[in-house]
């Protein structure tokens, strides 16, 4: 796919998507420049890509400790890039009903700094994680980019309006940039401890470690989980697709639907075999979660056809390429 070398910049690089873009990068024998000020992300996430590397790979890879609510760091940053992948945001519905003013600072301030500084500096792309909470209340199953209804929490405001920046820096600039809408993205490195952390990695650590397991509203709630090397191939895809494919947004998904109960099945079935006890283990059900949409599930025939994309893992798939580190990262 790359017969280039190109140099890359991947903000949010010590976090979950993001270690994961930088990994496969480096894997791919590219130049990148990753970006991060912690917020959510993890020093041992760069670790773990450093082991995971060859010596010749990880000397490609240089590292801004920074904040992109940091006009000039932004800039700094972004100079000599080829592409941007830009992942760094606080994510979490939940968090931005706590917090909305860091939620918004950090995901419209500092996504404006880095839409600037990507201009100025004349990337050929800034590619970009949006999100499936941009669908808000609109009923329609499955998803289909171009009909979003009310967003429901201040995260979904956020990367809405991420979306009509990137519009318009098309529009006045001529800026090229794709949004990718990830659906439930899971995989290695996604944090399962916190408050806010996503079901998947947070189950799984309850399962292996026995501890008790909340399942918020009825277990009837539905999303599109999408492992993390269907975002890697669309976040790839994106950079280097043609620019009739530019200034869109596409879903990111598996175009399947699963409930928190089937997951949660499907969870005790891929652990069982190493850890016995995870047969006994019963679910406890608990209020349904402010924001939360009940149903979601991406129509991806857009980024099929305009990206050429594919996804290569379903969810049983994921689950069991992932297996080893959620084993070795979980356990204890
Ligand atoms: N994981 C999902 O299911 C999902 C779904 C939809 C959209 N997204 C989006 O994908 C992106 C990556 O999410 P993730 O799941 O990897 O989350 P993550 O929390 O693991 O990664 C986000 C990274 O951004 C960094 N960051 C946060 N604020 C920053 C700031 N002010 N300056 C610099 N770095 C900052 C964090 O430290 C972290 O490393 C986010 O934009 C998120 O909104 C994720």
């Amino acid at each position: 796919m790359l017969q280039h070398r190109y140099h890359w910049l991947v903000t949010g690089a010590a976090g979950f998507i993001g270690s994961n873009l930088v990994e496969a990068l480096l894997k791919l024998g590219q130049r990148v420049t990753g970006f991060d000020n912690f917020a959510t992300g993890h020093r041992h996430n760069l670790e773990q890509v450093k082991e995971s590397v060859t010596g010749e790979a990880w000397m490609k890879f240089n590292f801004i400790e920074a904040d992109i609510r940091d006009a000039d760091a932004c800039q700094a940053a972004c100079q000599g890039a080829d592409f941007v992948l830009h992942q760094a945001a606080l994510g979490s519905v939940s968090r931005s009903i706590d917090d909305p003013l860091t939620t918004n600072a950090t995901n419209i301030d500092g996504f404006l700094n880095m839409l600037v500084a990507a201009r100025d500096s004349k990337v050929k792309r800034f590619v970009y994680a949006a999100s499936s909470s941009t669908y808000g209340d609109h009923p329609d199953l499955p998803k289909i980019e171009e009909r979003i209804g009310n967003p429901l929490s201040p995260y979904a405001v956020t990367k809405y309006v991420n979306e009509l920046y990137a519009n318009v820096f098309g529009r006045t600039y001529g800026m090229e940039s794709i949004g990718l809408r990830y659906f439930n993205v899971f995989g290695p490195r996604q944090d399962p401890d916190g408050a806010y952390a996503a079901v998947i990695p947070q189950w799984i650590a309850a399962l292996i470690r026995n501890q008790d397991l909340r399942i918020n509203g009825d277990g009837e709630t539905s999303r599109d989980f999408c492992y993390i090397d269907n975002v890697v191939q669309a976040n790839l895809l994106a950079a280097l697709a043609g620019n009739e494919a530019a200034n869109a947004v596409y879903n990111v998904a598996l175009g399947e639907r699963t409930t928190l109960n089937e997951l949660y099945g499907m969870m005790k079935v891929a652990l069982q075999d190493r850890f016995p006890h995870v047969k006994q283990a019963q679910p406890q059900y608990a209020d349904f979660r402010r924001g939360d949409v009940r149903h979601s599930q991406a129509d991806i025939s857009k980024a099929t056809a305009a990206l050429g994309y594919q996804p290569t893992h379903r969810i049983g798939e994921g689950l069991k390429q992932a297996m080893d580190w959620y084993v070795r990262s979980l356990s204890h």
